[in-house]
Parts: structure tokens; C-alpha cells; sequence
């Protein structure tokens, strides 16, 4: 039986692949190539070796599309399905609101209604701590209130909920809906990471950048947040680690749990400024900063709470903040292409 990763040559898809891979699963993937390039596949064919990447299959195509989705259930013997294809800049969100309504939702509904179709009822779903939206203390727990500020969050609130009237209608399903903390790192072989188009968004790619000279200066978007220094905390976790809890969510949904909810995250808050200290020390002190006003929309600190996701899945983020780094520069330094 094979597993579909849809997304799957996208930043966290294909750190799930490999590890997928490695613990001796078929992989199928689709991708459309929208964030991502071919390459990714043999990247990852590398890193696991002749053995396991036979066990690998990718679909260039789109999840909206139900002909290569009903082409795929055919031809493989899908079982379970982790989803992670969709638009994620919250910015651009706001900017093209249609194309992210119809990207994340649409190919959500084309994809559960294959699945329904081909009774294929495993499902794990990449949500995002963006469904706390401000959150009224730290750690964020499960239950938290949730809601969104951006069509993004938007997209991934009524996917969620989509996800909540299909158990309720049919409870043979089992889900787990995972929300991510804020990703970063790389492959220790330096092979796959984050490799965004043009002008990164996020801190990380943007502090990579300016590392290795692409980028002149990183603006650290406020310093009168109320934080340890005033400048914004979040909770950053290791792309192999966040890899690794999917594993652990496909075991979870093998016992039949039916719809869970787990905060990936590490439990640690880290503000910019720790972050571009931590770089430092591994690049060599390259990373030149200046204070700029406050992005707009930004809240001051998001950390979770991720002890569900350890009780009930065994799954627990292990890697620290100094091997975050140190993937990230290698992967800067080995791989990207601008
Ligand atoms: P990514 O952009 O690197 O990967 C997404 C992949 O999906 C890309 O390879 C893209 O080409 C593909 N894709 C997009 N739309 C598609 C479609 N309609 N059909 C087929 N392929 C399509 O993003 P990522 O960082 O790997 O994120 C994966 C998932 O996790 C997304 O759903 C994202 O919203 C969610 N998430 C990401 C973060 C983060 O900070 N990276 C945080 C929380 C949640
Ligand atoms: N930041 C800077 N300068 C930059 C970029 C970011 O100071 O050039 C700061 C931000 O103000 C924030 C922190 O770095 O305090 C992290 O910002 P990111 O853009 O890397 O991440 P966010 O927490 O804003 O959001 C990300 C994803 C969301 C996702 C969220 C939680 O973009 O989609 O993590 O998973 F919902």
C-alpha cells in the first residue's frame, strides 16, 4: 500500500518523503511544480539510496485536476493520503485572494472526493498555528479559540472545518489535522530545503540570504514588542523533526483514532534577534540587521504547547536551534540557485 503526498516536492513534503521512504513505505507523489522543481524527486532519490528510492513514484500534475487524481487511485494502491499542496504567503493571500480560495479549497475538495470515491479513509492535514491567530496566552493549546486574519488562515480554517463535517458524517474516517509551528532548517545532506522564488518572506531564507550576500540586510520588522527584547517570538522547529511527526501521524491513524488535532511545535519561543544571534555563530557573524517599523499584521509571540502530540503519538521535536542554523547555511551554501 502506498501512501499520496500531495505537495510532496514542496519544503516540508519532501523532507516527509524521505523519511517516509527511509522507514520502507511507497511513496507516491503529485506536485505541480508551482513552488518547487523536478529536481526535488532526485534529491530525494539520492538521499535514500537505490534501494528506497524504487519505492518512490511522482505525478507532475494538479491536485484541482480529478483525472490525474482518478488515474493515481488507480494505478497505485493508495491508502493514505498526507495533504500539503496549496498557496501559503500570507501577504500574496491578501493580494490574490481567488487564487488561494481556489488552490487550498478546491483541491481539497477534489482530493476528499476521489478519496470518498475510492474509500481511502486515512487522511493527515498540513493546518497552521495561523488558526490562533492572536491567541490569548502562551503556550497555545489545541483547544484554543481559533480564527483567521487573512484569506491563508481562511483557507485553512474551513479546511479544517471541512475536515470536522466529514468525520462527523462518516466516523470510519481518521484524520489528523496537524498544526504547524513555524518550519525551518534543512536536509543534513544539504540536498533539499527551503528555496523560495524570489524575495523570501519568512525570516529564515531571508537570513540565509543575506549570509551568503544575495541580500544586503535584514530589516527585523519591530524591537518594542513586549518580548525578552522586544522584538517578535516564535516557535521554530527543525523540517526534519516536523517531517518525522507525519510518520508518527500515519502510525496514530492505524489505530483507528479518528479525527485528532496536534500542535507541531517545539514548546520554545525564540525572538528575531536570537535567531540572527544563533546564524552568527555558525556563518560567521554575516548577518547584518537593521530595526525597521513593525509588518503589519505580525503579532508579538506564538509558542506551543506540543505535549498532545507527545502523549498521544509518541512524537516529540528534538532537534535544537543551532542545528536549525547550521542545515540552514549548509543548504544555502550547497544548493540554491540564486
Ligand atoms: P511549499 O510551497 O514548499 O510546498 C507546497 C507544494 O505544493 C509545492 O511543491 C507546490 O508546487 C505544490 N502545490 C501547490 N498547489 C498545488 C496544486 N494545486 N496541485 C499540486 N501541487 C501543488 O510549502 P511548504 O512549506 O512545504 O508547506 C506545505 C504545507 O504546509 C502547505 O499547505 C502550507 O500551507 C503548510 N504550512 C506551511 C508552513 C511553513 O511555514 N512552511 C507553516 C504552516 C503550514
Ligand atoms: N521577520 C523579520 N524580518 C523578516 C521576516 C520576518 O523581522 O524579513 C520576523 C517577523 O516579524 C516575525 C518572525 O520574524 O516576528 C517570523 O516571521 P516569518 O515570516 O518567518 O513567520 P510568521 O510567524 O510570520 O509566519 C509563518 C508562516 C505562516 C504560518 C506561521 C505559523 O509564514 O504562514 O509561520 O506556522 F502560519
Amino acid at each position: 500500500m502506498s501512501v499520496l503526498l500531495t505537495g510532496g516536492l514542496g519544503y516540508i513534503g519532501s523532507h516527509t518523503a524521505v523519511e517516509l521512504l527511509e522507514d520502507g513505505k511507497q511513496v507516491v507523489v503529485i506536485d505541480n511544480l508551482s513552488n518547487s522543481n523536478i529536481d526535488v524527486a532526485d534529491k530525494i532519490k539520492k538521499i535514500v539510496g537505490s534501494r528506497c528510492a524504487e519505492n518512490l513514484k511522482v505525478y507532475i500534475g494538479d491536485v484541482r485536476d480529478k483525472k490525474i487524481l482518478d488515474k493515481i487511485f488507480t494505478e497505485e494502491h493508495i491508502d493514505s493520503v498526507i495533504h500539503f499542496a496549496g498557496l501559503k504567503a500570507v501577504g500574496e493571500s491578501v493580494q490574490k485572494p481567488v487564487e488561494y480560495y481556489d488552490n487550498n479549497l478546491t483541491s481539497t475538495l477534489v482530493l476528499l472526493n476521489t478519496m470518498k470515491h475510492f474509500n481511502v479513509k486515512n487522511f493527515v492535514f498540513s493546518s497552521s498555528a495561523t488558526v490562533y491567530g492572536r491567541a490569548k496566552s502562551m503556550p497555545i493549546y489545541e483547544d484554543f479559540e481559533i480564527g483567521a486574519t487573512n484569506p491563508y488562515g481562511q483557507t485553512k480554517l474551513f479546511i479544517e472545518q471541512i475536515l470536522k463535517d466529514l468525520y462527523l458524517s462518516d466516523n470510519s474516517y481518521n484524520i489528523a489535522i496537524l498544526r504547524y509551528f513555524n518550519p525551518i532548517g534543512a536536509h543534513d545532506s544539504g540536498l533539499i530545503g527551503e528555496d523560495p522564488n524570489g524575495i523570501p518572506n519568512n525570516l529564515m531564507p531571508y537570513i540565509s540570504k543575506v549570509a551568503t550576500g544575495k541580500l544586503e540586510c535584514l530589516s527585523v520588522f519591530g524591537n518594542d514588542y513586549d518580548t525578552h527584547d522586544g522584538t517578535g517570538v516564535r516557535d521554530y522547529i527543525h523540517v526534519v523533526d516536523l517531517a518525522k511527526g507525519h510518520l508518527k501521524a500515519l502510525n496514530k491513524l492505524k489505530t483507528n483514532c479518528g479525527l485528532k488535532i496536534y500542535n507541531l511545535g517545539t514548546g520554545v519561543g525564540y525572538s528575531v534577534l536570537d535567531i540572527v544571534n544563533a546564524y552568527n555563530k555558525v556563518c560567521g557573524g554575516k548577518v547584518k540587521y537593521k530595526i525597521a517599523p513593525r509588518r503589519p499584521g505580525d503579532i508579538d509571540i506564538c509558542y506551543a504547547n506540543a505535549d498532545k502530540a507527545y502523549k498521544e503519538m509518541g512524537w516529540k521535536a528534538e532537534r535544537d536551534l543551532e542545528d536549525m542554523c547550521k542545515t540552514s547555511w549548509n543548504f544555502e551554501n550547497k544548493n540554491t540557485k540564486r
